[in-house]
């Protein structure tokens, strides 16, 4: 089948290059020439594990075509996707779509036999029908459908998460362009992998419902870490004990300083924004927002608890800045609340990411950034761990010692157990009163 993905950002790029991977002809569109020509010469504008091997093979294969030229990749294509960004819009916490309604018009215009017109950029519910509205303002109604199809895939996963996914979902209100969409994913019929038909607005809904659960979990578990540091409790045995319970599960309930990146933190103000226009409270999500915001915040005073309560003229050594590992996204990343907080309380920072500096360069202010995780350690008042790289997790702790004036280690990913860190005022998260 032919296909065209509109926008070679995090989604589009990666949806596009699986569905060729599945063997489907696939043509990504991105206005940005750079950015094309960077990828026709298997130069990746991100880093994903594994994306660059896969873009090669489906390039050289033939089933893969990047260009600017929208027309041309539309030509003959019966789906085309929009991947475009739905960033927040400033003031309101709405998802701007801008750039979906910009591409569905560009779209519209190379429309001329039976399309597809598939979201799977996050779009709040009644996003699709007023997409369809516009087409209909240009085109013949039987030359085209709306659907969604929301994508689930985590960065630093997404290839996996893509090429065998817990479930797709398909909203899709005619019987074609469900046939489509079923054409599309056969190639995961054959794992058995479970693909939902719903309505187009179900399916819109299901995203914002799958982000904002998962939100609500991790802002639950790091209450519940709060409470276990006052009482003495350790929140990492708690989160085992409820998540043996199936009716509750294991995954996303990690404590730490809050979750961060291009979606959870969007996605959860976009919905409350959404539930607000319809006048439902969303009591929960509201809080979950809350909640996270917060948590940021707490996590530089815990620091400064660890410093003794004073981090003026302190050196602060800082491992990991993305908001996740294997990824070198920045995006609302914990990183960008919890440095600057620390420098206005007098701290001076010096840092290391595996992937993330050149991001950070541009980021934050005063910071020392060295490629070498031990460099900053010199002469550091306390050392923080920031994000869970696996490059920290063994790290050469008689070197740490010997590198640091004070042996502190603020853990805020809990990847280092109490008993191991004998010699270091060692203060994880919800795991020992501090
Ligand atoms: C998230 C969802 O997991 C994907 O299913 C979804 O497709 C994607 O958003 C999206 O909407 O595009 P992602 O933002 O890549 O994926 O990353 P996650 O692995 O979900 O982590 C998000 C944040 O939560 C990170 O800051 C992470 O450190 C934090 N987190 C996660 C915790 O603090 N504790 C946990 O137990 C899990």
């Amino acid at each position: 089948m032919k296909i065209a993905v509109i926008g070679t950002g995090y989604v589009g790029l990666v949806s596009g290059t699986c569905f060729s991977e599945f063997g489907h002809e696939v043509t990504c569109v991105d206005k940005d020439p750079k950015k094309i020509e960077a990828l026709n010469n298997d130069i990746m504008p991100i880093y994903e594990p594994g994306l660059d091997t896969l873009v090669s093979k489906n390039r050289t294969g033939g089933r893969l075509h990047f260009t600017t030229d929208l027309k041309d990749a539309m030509r003959g294509a019966e789906a085309v996707f929009i991947a475009v960004g739905t960033p927040s819009r400033r003031g309101d916490g709405h998802a701007d779509l801008q750039y979906v309604f910009a591409a569905v018009d560009e779209a519209a215009d190379y429309i001329d036999s039976y399309t597809v017109v598939v979201t799977k950029s996050t779009v709040p519910v009644g996003t699709g029908a007023r997409i369809r509205e516009r087409l209909a303002a240009k085109l013949d109604e039987s030359l085209f459908d709306v659907a969604s199809n929301p994508e689930f895939l985590r960065e630093g996963a997404a290839i996996e998460d893509f090429m065998r996914p817990n479930r797709v979902v398909c909203g899709a209100d005619s019987d074609r362009a469900q046939e489509v969409l079923r054409e599309l994913y056969r190639p995961l019929y054959l794992n058995e992998t479970p693909v939902l038909f719903t309505s187009r607005e179900t399916a819109e809904v299901i995203k914002y419902a799958a982000n904002a659960f998962l939100a609500t979990k991790i802002s639950f578990i790091n209450e519940m870490a709060d409470l276990c540091e006052k009482v003495g409790a350790d929140v990492q045995q708690v989160a085992r004990g409820i998540g043996l319970d199936s009716r509750i599960g294991s995954k996303f309930l990690h404590a730490g300083p809050g979750y961060g990146g291009s979606c959870f933190p969007k996605d959860t103000r976009a919905l409350v924004s959404t539930a607000d226009e319809h006048q439902v409270p969303m009591r929960i999500v509201r809080s979950v927002v809350e909640v996270n915001e917060e948590r940021k915040r707490a996590m530089a005073d815990k620091i400064i608890r660890a410093c003794g309560g004073a981090v003026d003229g302190k050196k602060i050594a800082i491992l990991g800045l993305t908001f996740k590992p294997n990824t070198d996204d920045m995006r609302e990343s914990p990183s960008l609340d919890i440095i600057p907080a620390l420098q206005k309380a007098g701290a001076s920072i010096a840092a290391h990411d595996p992937k993330g500096m050149e991001e950070a360069a541009e980021m934050f202010e005063n910071i020392t950034l060295s490629e070498d995780p031990y460099d900053i350690m010199a002469d550091a008042d306390a050392l923080v761990i920031l994000t869970e790289w696996n490059q920290f997790r063994a790290l050469d702790m008689a070197r740490v010692k010997s590198l640091l004036k004070t042996p502190t280690l603020v853990d805020l990913r809990n990847i280092y157990a109490n008993a191991d860190m004998t010699g270091f005022t060692y203060v994880g998260v919800g795991r020992a009163p501090e």
